[in-house]
């Protein structure tokens, strides 16, 4: 049987991942953002999306390319970019069995342009009734259940795969808001590079990310970890392997953590004074997959003296933030555009 009437979808298209959130339902898509294309002349084939996609990164057959089509928060390759979203989004509505198409709300960074604006409707036009969009920050401050819409200020942090966002939020409203261009994929470049200067080793994108995740921290508390690590040594040419420390990894992404830290202590030093006693006093929310970090709650609490909270499924954060807008409506109402 396909329902009449589709349900309203929300979207947070991400640099590292896509969600998708259907109303009074829940989240229906969790895939990576991630397509592999087959080159035909100047034609693009899509042959996998998402999950199957990622798990070929450095390893596709010739004529085949992983592709990345959103980069730092922005979409970077349209034409890739609208073949993913059309792909998940009828994923989502054959899951859903809706014939007809539904109302979609996406996720966008602060900061947009109306080119990239225009450009994210245009890719979902086809598989959408009607195209709202949703300032990232505020969406992910509302998954994390933070008091939006009351007469209090909140400080919400995203920290994504490209991009982190930072937002001061008051009565639905962003009273201060920046978006760093730095985010988990700058902690895997410089686990990159790290590996190759430091021990000679070449590594690709997919083990650093793993380096980061199983021996990557922002605090000493979890220097002792060791992880075998494998690659290409730029000496010999020939498969190499050796063993690296969590102090390691700690001290390659310090660069990218500091800049992070320095964000939201701008941030802080921006809000009117009224409102910093409210984050004072209900300290500060980390979303997005970079909220994962090792220690990295402990580091900015240290730091800047604020107490830090995770919120309970940081990837989710703003596709469930996106969806509880839809599935209540009247309250936050004038929150999108
Ligand atoms: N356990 C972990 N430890 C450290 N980093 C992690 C962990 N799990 C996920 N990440 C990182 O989180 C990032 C992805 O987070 P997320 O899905 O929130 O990003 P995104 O929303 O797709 O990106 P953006 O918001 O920048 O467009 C990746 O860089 C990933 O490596
Ligand atoms: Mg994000």
């Amino acid at each position: 049987m396909f329902r009449l009437v589709a349900r309203d979808l929300a979207i947070d298209l991400g640099t590292a991942n896509t969600l998708i959130y259907e109303k009074g339902v829940g989240i229906v898509l969790n895939e990576p953002s991630v397509v592999a294309i087959r080159y035909d002349g100047s034609r693009k084939i899509p042959v996998a999306f998402g999950a199957e996609a990622k798990s070929m990164l450095g390893r596709t057959p010739e004529g085949v390319k992983v592709v990345r089509p959103v980069r730092t928060g922005v979409i970077a390759d349209f034409e890739v970019a609208g073949m993913m979203l059309s792909h998940f989004l009828s994923k989502a509505r054959r899951k859903s069995k809706s014939f007809f198409k539904p109302r979609v709300i996406v996720g966008v960074p602060s900061g947009i342009t109306e080119v990239e604006k225009r450009a994210i409707r245009d890719s979902i036009e086809n598989e959408a009734r009607e195209v709202r969009l949703i300032d990232e920050a505020m969406a992910a401050a509302i998954g994390c259940n933070l008091p939006v819409t009351e007469a209090t200020a909140s400080l919400i942090v995203d920290i994504g795969g490209g991009t982190t966002d930072i937002a001061v939020i008051s009565l639905k409203d962003i009273v201060y808001s920046v978006s760093v261009r730095q985010g988990g994929d700058a902690m895997d470049e410089a686990i990159i590079n790290y590996m190759r200067r430091r021990h000679h080793l070449l590594i690709g994108e997919a083990t650093a990310e793993l380096m980061k995740m199983t021996i990557g921290s922002a605090h000493p508390d979890y220097d002792g970890q060791e992880m075998e690590v494998r690659g290409r040594s730029l000496t010999s040419g020939a498969p190499a392997s050796l063993v690296v420390s969590g102090k390691e990894i700690r001290e390659a992404i310090s660069e990218v953590v500091g800049t992070l830290v320095a964000a939201i202590r701008q941030a802080l030093e921006n809000t009117p004074p009224e409102l910093s006693g409210d984050i004072l006093a209900a300290g500060l929310a980390l979303a997005g997959g970079g909220a994962l970090l090792k220690g990295l709650d402990r580091h900015i609490s240290e730091e800047l003296n604020i107490q830090v909270t995770i919120a309970e499924d940081p990837l989710a954060a703003v596709v469930q933030g996106a969806g509880k807008c839809l599935d209540n409506s009247e309250l936050y109402r004038n929150i999108w555009f």
